[in-house]
């Protein structure tokens, strides 16, 4: 079908008749576009002139999108997830919250995310909670010896790992990172699993949930073309459904953390679940907030050849033609309209493009305006140190690429700006 011909199909029945209608077309064949895709454009080339339309139309045209062109399908949700708790401890932190671990059984009993859950003590109502995916596992952020060792394989680098397994050695690895008594007492809960409980990353194999039959029923493919981050996005789903049941916690403001790759899908997660209040992809970068487009840092055909499982197969069609994708990462970011997400960077880590970043999120400010969500406030990149705390949030450091307790500190003041009653 021409794009004159789906053109006119897209206004005569909308864009996700003609979608569905025509199906895609092959990378190769779709238009060069070297410009960042307007996002309030249907596939169709029609524009998107109301919220309605956007909600109804865009939206899903835009996760079909992404889930064909990019990181492939997100699996589907299991019939029955079942939560257990199989421990609480009102003595964590000296008293100062309450530890819980709780499975999260996918479908098979063995299918489990061990989601660990921390709420302060002592504060009357629900509260809202951060939940962060992790890929040292959950007794790497805490040395208490009641966290239950992750299971899956680990990378090497993880502090206390040995042969990609951990150990007791790994307890409190990263402890310092992860100011929890700090998070408590300023009127969060805390939540965090492993990435590996849901996948490894690895382009070999597959060995947490996603490899689980029950799971997959055989829709998706192994290997480097499985599409990872969006199984892990699938994880942070998952964990989400146990959290809007704990009557402790604020299931309507419940906000995704995650560092570098986490932070990729910490988006993910956030564009595709409505039910993620706020987002805060730190430091993600290419695959994540960082342009395809972008000529800083890096680049699509570098992802794909270092981390070919993150995406789905079809992603590595434009490894050398990034310019044919029909969207960019503005666009993911969109996804979160009005909802707020934090783009937060440090200026050594130029890897992540942290003025790229800054671009993609100008370019989302169109569906913001939409929604009447408000803009970023500023046309150029702040200063260092300061925060843009506007629903399109920005903020970058001096230093590396890490995430740190400090950098916390700023998660924090910009949850309190949307998330405090
Ligand atoms: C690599 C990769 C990045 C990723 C980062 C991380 O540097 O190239 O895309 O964000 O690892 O996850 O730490």
């Amino acid at each position: 079908m021409s794009r004159l011909t789906r053109f006119l199909v897209g206004l005569l029945w909308g864009a996700p008749f003609a979608m569905a209608a025509a199906g895609f077309p092959e990378p190769s064949e779709l238009p060069v576009q070297t410009a960042l895709p307007d996002p309030l454009q249907f596939f169709s080339g029609a524009p998107v002139r109301t919220v309605g339309e956007w909600e109804r139309r865009r939206r899903p045209e835009l996760k079909a999108l992404f889930q064909h062109y990019m990181y492939g399908p997100l699996p589907v949700k299991p019939a029955r997830v079942v939560f257990k708790t199989v421990s609480e401890h009102a003595d964590f932190l000296d008293g100062a919250g309450t530890l819980r671990i709780v499975r999260v059984e996918c479908g098979a009993p063995d299918s489990v995310i061990d989601l660990m859950v921390v709420t302060p003590n002592g504060v009357e109502g629900k509260v809202p909670v951060f939940l962060a995916m992790n890929f040292c596992g959950n007794h790497a952020v805490h040395a208490d010896p009641r966290i239950p060792l992750t299971r899956g394989w680990l990378y090497n680098s993880c502090a206390g790992c040995r042969e990609n397994h951990a150990t007791e050695a790994a307890r409190g690895g990263q402890a310092v990172d992860w100011p929890i008594r700090e998070i408590l007492s300023r009127g969060y809960a805390f939540a965090t699993f492993c990435s590996t409980d849901i996948d490894s990353d690895r382009a070999d194999v597959s060995d947490g949930v996603r490899g689980s039959e029950a799971i997959l029923r055989g829709e998706i493919p192994q290997g480097a073309d499985r599409g990872t981050i969006a199984a892990w996005a699938w994880g942070f789903h998952r964990c989400v459904d146990y959290l809007v049941t704990d009557r402790r916690i604020d299931g309507r403001r419940i906000a995704a953390v995650g560092h570098s790759r986490n932070g990729k899908t910490a988006l993910l997660a956030g564009a595709m679940d409505e039910r993620i209040a706020l987002v805060i992809p730190h430091q993600a970068g290419c695959g994540g907030t960082a342009p395809s487009r972008g000529t800083v840092g890096e680049s699509v055909e570098r992802i794909n050849r270092a981390f070919p499982h993150w995406f789905g197969g079809r992603f590595k069609s434009f490894s050398r033609e990034p310019s044919r994708l029909p969207f960019d990462q503005h666009s993911l970011v969109a996804l979160m309209a009005p909802r707020p997400v934090l783009l937060s960077n440090a200026m050594e880590d130029q890897w992540a493009n942290p003025a790229g970043q800054f671009e993609a999120l100008k370019a989302a400010e169109p569906v913001y305006r939409l929604m009447n969500a408000g803009t970023v406030g500023s046309e150029t990149v702040p200063v260092l140190g300061m925060l843009l705390k506007g629903r399109l949030g920005y903020y970058i450091r001096p230093g590396k690429h890490s995430m740190t307790a400090s950098d916390w500190r700023v998660f924090m003041e910009y949850a309190d700006a949307h998330l405090r009653r």
